[in-house]
């Protein structure tokens, strides 16, 4: 499979920090946009023979960019390849998109567009309804049994992150393999609440928590220093926090429902809603 994070590696022009100097779309061989979202600023491009979503804020871009790292470095591969890069505006942009409306360069996440993707809520919609989540997900692993080790292995990964965002638009199927993706990565690391409740991580406490061996093993086979490089972008204390979560779940080998059950950092609390009232403390 071609990635377009290893496209992007080839040519030698990575960038995170916006330190370096911006890459044109024609450089990165972005073509074809079009809009998909015009609040967000989100559009889907071609890359080569490949399709992708290019999303423009700087902080969740470098976030989803280094979650698909982590997953690169699990061998996982629950995320679609996604990387973050200092895009330069040519001047010719379409004007609806709010990211080449301006004239200084943007820092974008560009992630792989799974084909045939639906949201979990629309797949899920012609099946039976119910409030039990394990039969809500048990429909996922009846797809395709692979998908159970990926559900765990994204509530690890969701663990590790502390991703607030992991709702039901934010996990796709591919209708054709009937595999599962973890998408919309950014909203990360950085919170110390969660929003509207991470719907795998919930999924895997109510299977009991206890993480299947394959997973422990990668996670305690995982080397803190290539951790920490993938996680480096990011601010101080958000690293320090993800590798405290890192060493606490593989210490643990479960995960609960609980959240915040690890440390994340407290530097920001930004666009939270309140917790689940189930779990009042
Ligand atoms: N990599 C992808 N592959 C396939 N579909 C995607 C991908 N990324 C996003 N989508 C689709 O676009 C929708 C919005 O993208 P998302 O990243 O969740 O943006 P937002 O920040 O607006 O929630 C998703 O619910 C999904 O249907
Ligand atoms: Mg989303």
């Amino acid at each position: 499979m071609v990635r377009v994070r290893s496209y992007l590696r080839r040519r030698g022009r990575r960038t995170m920090g916006g330190q370096e100097s911006p890459i044109t779309r024609k450089e990165f061989g972005i073509e074809k946009a079009r809009q998909i979202e015009s609040r967000t600023g989100m559009a889907l491009v071609s890359v080569g023979r490949k399709k992708a979503i290019i999303k423009s804020d700087y902080g969740r871009a470098l976030r989803e960019s280094v979650v698909d790292t982590i997953d690169d470095l699990l061998d996982w591969n629950v995320v679609p390849p996604t990387t973050a890069i200092l895009l330069s505006p040519t001047g010719k942009e379409p004007s609806w998109h709010p990211l080449w409306n301006k004239n200084k360069p943007q820092t974008v996440s560009i992630q792989e567009w799974i084909e045939n993707a639906v949201p979990f809520y629309t797949w899920s919609k012609d099946k039976p309804q119910t409030v039990n989540r394990l039969i809500i997900f048990g429909h996922l692993i009846k797809e395709n049994s692979k998908n159970e080790l990926r559900l765990w292995r994204i509530a690890a990964l969701d663990a590790i992150i502390n991703n607030i965002d992991r709702h039901d638009g934010n996990i796709v199927i591919n209708k054709k393999t009937g595999l599962v993706w973890a998408i919309d990565n950014g909203l990360s690391f950085e919170y110390d609440c969660r929003p509207s409740g991470n719907r795998i991580i919930e999924w895997a406490s109510d299977s009991g928590g206890i993480l299947p061996s394959p997973v422990l093993h990668d996670l305690r086979a995982l080397d803190e220093g290539d951790l920490r490089a993938a996680l480096s972008p990011l601010p101080f204390q958000e690293i320090e926090d993800a590798i405290k979560r890192w060493k606490n779940l593989k210490k643990a080998g479960s995960i609960q429902d609980v959240w915040p059950g690890l440390p994340v950092a407290r530097s920001r609390n930004i666009g939270c809603w309140e917790p689940l009232n189930r779990h009042p403390t």
